[in-house]
């Protein structure tokens, strides 16, 4: 399966605004996504697939997905034929709800790759859960392993789960907080990467309210948010970056362990905070992601 170092941030495009398209690979955005599902109008699907292909061979080498509609639609089928590239690595595959989606996905991509003379698994799968069903089934999903094996994590999609549930979201997003822990406990407990969080759509205008969901989203464990406004790329692009005093408490902490350590002591204070081998692991990893985003 692909891999990427970490996505803290994915803009969304729609699929038949090409001109989006050149801005969203300016912005800082770790990834773009091309959106072929919710923000293209039925009517327009076949004339965009084209324009859509064009922009992933003209931006090759940029970390660019796409949003293939639903597996049960009627558009599926010419999506996956006329968007599989070479350079397409990620798909993203909206209203995933069992683990039986991921396993039909899997045929359609293998049937495709073969088709196209594609490697086989190039194309990795992020599944988009965003019904009560795919909550509930969030585990199971995440869990499947195909052969090849292409799950690399799920997104979470608030617009569509509070349809769903005929629900409002709001700003401060109480309603989500359950179906947030839900699927990050699932990509920990099933092993894969951590989950992309909903994109914020309340107030686009209100950065303090993005920040704040954003802060609530890692605090869950989710590796990154789904963006839908160029604006809100920086801000989430900070919220899911190690802050400069944890990097600097994290390499304080590493220190003063190995010393420690080598000392024959294994548990000690940092700064008045306790210490022990979880806690030196959990700044390590802090270390790496701050080189990684670098
Ligand atoms: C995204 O697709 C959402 O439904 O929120
Ligand atoms: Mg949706």
């Amino acid at each position: 399966m692909k891999q990427i170092e970490s996505i803290r941030t994915a803009l969304f495009v729609p699929g038949n605004r090409p001109d989006r398209v050149d801005k969203a690979v300016n912005t800082a955005a770790d990834v773009v996504i091309i959106d072929l599902e919710d923000a293209v109008p039925h009517a327009l699907k076949s004339e965009t697939r084209p324009l859509v292909r064009q922009k992933l061979v003209e931006h090759h080498g940029h970390n660019i997905f796409v949003r293939v509609n639903g597996l049960d639609t009627e558009f599926i089928n010419e999506d996956l034929d006329e968007l599989v590239v070479k350079s397409l690595a990620f798909i993203i595959i909206p209203k995933i709800e069992r683990p039986q989606h991921i396993r039909e996905a899997n045929r359609l991509l293998s049937e495709i790759e073969k088709k196209k003379g594609i490697p086989p698994g190039s194309i990795s799968i992020i599944a988009l859960i965003e019904s009560a069903l795919g909550v509930e089934n969030a585990f199971r999903i995440a869990s499947e392993r195909t052969e090849p094996n292409r799950l690399f994590t799920v997104a979470f999609g608030a617009a569509d789960f509070a349809l769903d549930m005929g629900i409002e979201i709001s700003k401060a997003g109480d309603e989500i907080a359950y179906p947030r822990a839900r699927l990050a406990l699932a990509c920990r407990a099933a092993g894969i990467e951590p989950p992309l969080d909903t994109p914020f759509m309340i107030d686009l205008n209100d950065i303090v309210a993005l920040e704040a969901d954003a802060k609530r989203a890692k605090i869950f464990g989710f590796q990154g948010k789904l963006c839908i406004h160029p604006k809100q790329v920086e801000i989430c692009n900070r919220i899911f970056s190690p802050t400069e005093e944890e990097i600097e408490y994290a390499a304080k902490v590493v220190q003063a362990f190995s010393q420690a350590e080598s000392s024959g002591t294994a548990a000690i204070q940092v700064d008045g905070k306790f210490v022990d081998y979880p806690v030196v692991e959990r700044s390590r990893r802090i270390l790496k992601m701050a080189k990684l985003i670098d």
